[in-house]
This record gives structure tokens, C-alpha cells and sequence, in this order.
């Protein structure tokens, strides 16, 4: 075939792929870079003096038991990770949640251990009382209804017993109204005036818990039958502006948006809003997904995991919490200059 003279080419006033043609061009027009310091990893925790529990819902993740949660931390920390957020649980559970309460619980005992062995690791904590309760709700049941009031005040006193433990942030996922404002007002009476609040803020009713409710072993919805009272309709926006500003008022050091893959357009108006920093969930279902269509060579996982990851920091997210932690962050701090999305071209050495 002739190879057509440049005059015969045709005189484009843009040629957008110049710059595409090589890696070097590409590294040098790349506009966001992910980073293990983005990175924080949920761990869901059981009582000490048990053996560690694959979790059947989400490959490759772990309950551990509280007299060994050090050692798998130290681990996670030689991969890059520098900031976890615990989930407790409860084999006995109340009306009440009683067991969010309990100052031998698995939360504060593992933030306890984690300080005194592992100072650097950042320590996050959940609060919600739906690990505790009989019901599975995050709040306290009245008259067959999730009552707002009777419930900020354990979580109020569950955040101040994660920060006598030594959290470095608490980080109430419940929805209650105000929540944020009265466990600020908690801590800060209590002294723990440099503990950081991340609100769950727009945290919505989604279908793409159902792998963390596996995980945590949270009972069966009783009651209203599901969250909906409490988590936000999927199909709004503008309410969830309004609760990143009450949160922010209340004094939330950093707003969340949750789940994250099909709420990317909330990252970015949340970033472009507010002047805290704002964090994203890569949920449960969204991580379960990607490996069962990996697991059906519909996809290759690696790739999958770096492009989600990295479409949450174009977004706007500054922190993202992620099952894919320690395997990202591994590839981060080895070959942070050479991240690579694409499936076709992976730059990122295969394991
Ligand atoms: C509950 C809580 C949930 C998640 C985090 N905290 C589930 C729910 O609201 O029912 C979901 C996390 C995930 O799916 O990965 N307080």
C-alpha cells in the first residue's frame, strides 16, 4: 500500500494522541497520581485468643483477633499503609448495642494495642451500634422506629472511649441527625481536642453493603427493614451538599462520600463545595464485584483495582478507603513514578 505524502495528510488544527505517544509523554501530561499516603484500610476485628477468619464475602480480607492485630498491621504498615479504620463486632448483641459500650470490647483493645506497638500506624474508628444490636441497626429502636436522640448519645460515648483508647479519628457511619456535633462536643469536654472527626456524611441506602453486612455478622434487619430512614435516597444530590454543610458546621474535620464508584459525581461537587478534606468508600460490593468478574476472566483484577483507585483521586477524594489497600499501596511505594492504569499496558511489575 503507498504510504500517503504529508501533503496528502490531512491539515488538523488538534492532534490530542501527540501527546498520548509515548510512556514518557504520557507520565509528563498525567494529571493525577495516586499515592499509598491516599490509602486507608478497613479491618474488622474479634475478640482475642480466636484464630484469624478469612472472610467468606470479601476475598482475601480477615477478621482479626484483637492479640494479633499488631503483627498483621505491622505487615500491612511494610506494604505502605499508614492508616487503617477498625470494625468491631459483638458475638452477644442487645436492643441497646450494649456491647459498642464495653471498654474490654474489640475495638478499644485493639486501638490500645495498636498505640503502644505500632505508634505511626494512624488508627481510625467506626462508629455505629450496628454490629451490637439485636436489631442491625445502626441506631436505637423505639416503638419500631430508629430513634435519633436516644441514639447520639451512645455514639458520643462510644467515640470518647475509641479516643481515651488512643484513635487518632473517629468516624461515625450511622446518619443519625447531629452526630457529629454532639461527639465533638464530647471529646472536646473530655480534653481529646486533637482527636479528628471524619463524618460519614453522604452515605447513601445502598445495595452495595451486602458483603460488610456478611463480614461483620450484623444481624438481620428487625424492625424497619431497612436503612432507609437513615441512609440517603441513591437518587439525590442536593441533600447531600446539605449534609456535608451541617457536618462541616458541626465541626467534621473531613465529609465521606459512600458508596464511591457510582457516586464519583458527589466526590467531585463535594470537592469543588467545601474546604475540608474529602474522603470516598470503595464499598464492599463494588470490591466483590470486581474480583468475581475477575474470577470469570471478565476482567483482570490488577488493572481494575488501579483504575477505580485512581478514578477516586481524578474525582476529587484526597483519602479513599479500600479493601485493595495493602495490595495497592505495595505497588505504590515499589514503583510510585509508573502507575498505569490500563489493562492493555500494565506499567506496574506483576507479582
Ligand atoms: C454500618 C456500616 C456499613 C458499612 C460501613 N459501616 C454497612 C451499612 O450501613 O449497613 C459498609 C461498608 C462496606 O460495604 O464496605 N455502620
Amino acid at each position: 500500500m503507498e504510504i500517503p505524502e504529508p501533503s496528502q495528510t490531512h491539515r488538523l488544527t488538534h492532534r490530542p494522541r501527540r501527546l498520548r505517544r509515548t510512556p514518557a509523554l504520557r507520565g509528563l501530561c498525567r494529571e493525577t497520581l495516586l499515592s499509598a499516603d491516599d490509602l486507608i484500610y478497613p479491618l474488622f476485628l474479634i475478640p482475642a485468643g480466636q484464630k484469624p477468619e478469612p472472610i467468606p464475602t470479601l476475598p482475601g480480607q480477615w477478621r482479626w483477633p484483637v492479640d494479633q492485630v499488631a503483627e498483621a498491621c505491622a505487615g500491612y504498615m511494610a506494604k505502605g499503609i499508614r492508616t487503617v479504620n477498625l470494625f468491631g463486632s459483638a458475638p452477644d448483641k442487645d436492643s441497646q448495642g450494649s456491647g459498642a459500650l464495653d471498654p474490654e470490647g474489640v475495638v478499644p483493645c485493639a486501638v490500645r494495642a495498636l498505640k503502644a506497638a505500632l505508634p505511626d500506624l494512624c488508627v481510625q474508628t467506626d462508629i455505629a451500634l450496628d454490629p451490637y444490636t439485636s436489631h442491625g441497626h445502626d441506631g436505637i429502636l423505639i416503638n419500631g422506629e430508629i430513634d435519633n436522640d436516644a441514639t447520639l448519645d451512645l455514639l458520643a460515648r462510644m467515640a470518647l472511649l475509641h479516643a481515651e483508647a488512643g484513635a487518632d479519628w473517629v468516624a461515625p457511619s450511622d446518619m443519625m441527625d447531629g452526630r457529629v456535633g454532639v461527639i465533638r462536643k464530647t471529646l472536646d469536654q473530655h480534653g481529646h481536642t486533637q482527636t479528628c472527626i471524619l463524618a460519614y456524611s453522604a452515605k447513601y441506602a445502598s445495595c452495595f453493603y451486602g458483603p460488610f453486612r456478611g463480614a461483620l455478622e450484623t444481624a438481620s434487619l428487625q424492625g424497619p427493614s431497612d436503612k432507609r430512614t437513615y441512609q440517603m435516597d441513591p437518587a439525590n444530590r442536593i441533600e447531600a451538599l446539605r449534609e456535608i454543610a451541617h457536618d462541616i458546621e458541626e465541626g467534621a474535620d473531613a465529609v465521606m462520600i459512600k458508596p464511591g464508584g457510582f457516586y464519583l459525581d458527589l466526590v467531585r461537587e463535594a470537592k469543588n463545595a467545601v474546604r475540608v478534606p474529602v474522603a470516598v468508600y470503595q464499598v464492599s460490593g463494588e470490591f466483590a464485584m470486581m474480583h468475581a468478574a475477575a474470577e470469570k476472566g471478565l476482567l483482570d483484577l490488577r488493572a481494575a483495582m488501579i483504575e477505580s483507585l485512581t478514578c477516586f483521586k481524578r474525582a476529587g477524594a484526597d483519602m479513599i478507603l479500600t479493601y485493595f489497600a495493602p495490595e495497592m499501596a505495595e505497588i505504590l511505594t515499589q514503583q510510585p513514578q509508573s502507575q498505569q492504569p490500563q489493562a492493555q499496558q500494565p506499567k506496574v511489575p506483576h507479582d
